[in-house]
């Protein structure tokens, strides 16, 4: 079977549901960005997110996900992704990149920010650079499923954006979203001569480029989990879930539906009613 044969595609009522789940991993992702501060270990970032997760009755998805022992994914500096929290000590200065993801009644929601420990000197500029500019090929990523026809036109948006201007890591992409974390197919951050599938009504994916300040190769470390920069450069991480359905796109992990970020590309959204 193809991969666009196994694509799921969701009803309204289906996209209500993982509303619920993306919301939630939305008010992990606030609470962990209102605590990170120097002196912090990233284990204890981890336990404000299951915290959050477990009192509104959701279930954190990674863990035991292939064994994976934590809430979050927490990378930092030049740790792209899935990096596992522990003893770690937050610095001023870090570049932390934090990936939740919940399952609230059987549905999925994930998504990632990167933010940078504010220092006196104000060095935190050129990683505050890399992180807005992952952060916004993510949204020309996102605003191509809109107007895009193939799953392609994604990992174009984001490679055009990008434009040489920092590493953009290949060996690892976004991915459609439901009933599993990771579905379905799989969403390169570049782009390639297969266009892909048909972008379909009901189709829902986690957009996630990475982003480096230098070569865009991956080492995955001894833990078996933590991946790195084969050359030291930091790294930035965005990811959003988003559904598309018959009126438009709803962007499911953001609190605003992703209204405020889509309308700067001239992209209206389209939020369902309960
Ligand atoms: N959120 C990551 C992703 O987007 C997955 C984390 S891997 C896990 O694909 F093992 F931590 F779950
Ligand atoms: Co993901």
């Amino acid at each position: 079977m193809r991969a666009r044969d196994r694509i799921q595609y969701k009803t309204p009522d289906q996209i209500r549901l993982m509303r619920r789940a993306g919301l939630l991993v939305a008010d992990a992702l606030d609470a962990v960005r209102a605590a990170v501060k120097p002196g912090l270990t990233t284990a204890d970032l981890d336990a404000v997110a299951e915290d959050v997760i477990r009192s509104a009755g959701g279930v954190p998805s990674f863990v035991g996900y292939h064994g994976y022992p934590a809430t979050l994914c927490i990378s930092v500096n030049d740790e792209i992704v899935h990096g596992i929290p522990g003893g770690r000590l937050i610095e001023s200065g870090d570049l932390v990149s934090i990936d939740c993801g919940a399952i609230v009644g059987g549905w999925h929601g994930d998504s990632a920010l990167s933010v940078v420990v504010p220092t006196d000197s104000g060095q935190e500029g050129e990683s505050s650079t890399l992180s807005a500019t992952c952060e916004q090929s993510m949204w020309h990523g996102i605003g191509a499923i809109a107007s895009g026809r193939r799953l392609n036109d994604v990992g174009a948006a984001i490679e055009d954006f990008v434009a040489g201007r920092y590493g953009l890591v290949e060996e690892y992409g976004g991915h459609g979203i439901g009933t599993e974390m990771h579905q379905e197919p799989h969403v390169l951050n570049y782009r390639t001569r297969d266009r892909g599938p048909k972008i379909r009504t009901g189709i829902c994916l986690a957009i996630e480029p990475m982003l480096t300040a230098g070569d865009a190769r991956t080492k995955l470390m001894p833990d078996g989990w933590t991946v790195k920069t084969v050359d030291g450069s930091r790294a930035a991480h965005w990811e959003h879930s988003v559904a598309l359905h018959d009126a438009g796109l709803w962007v499911l992990t953001s609190r605003d539906g992703g209204e405020s970020a889509l309308a700067a590309l001239g992209i209206p959204i389209a939020p369902l009613a309960d």
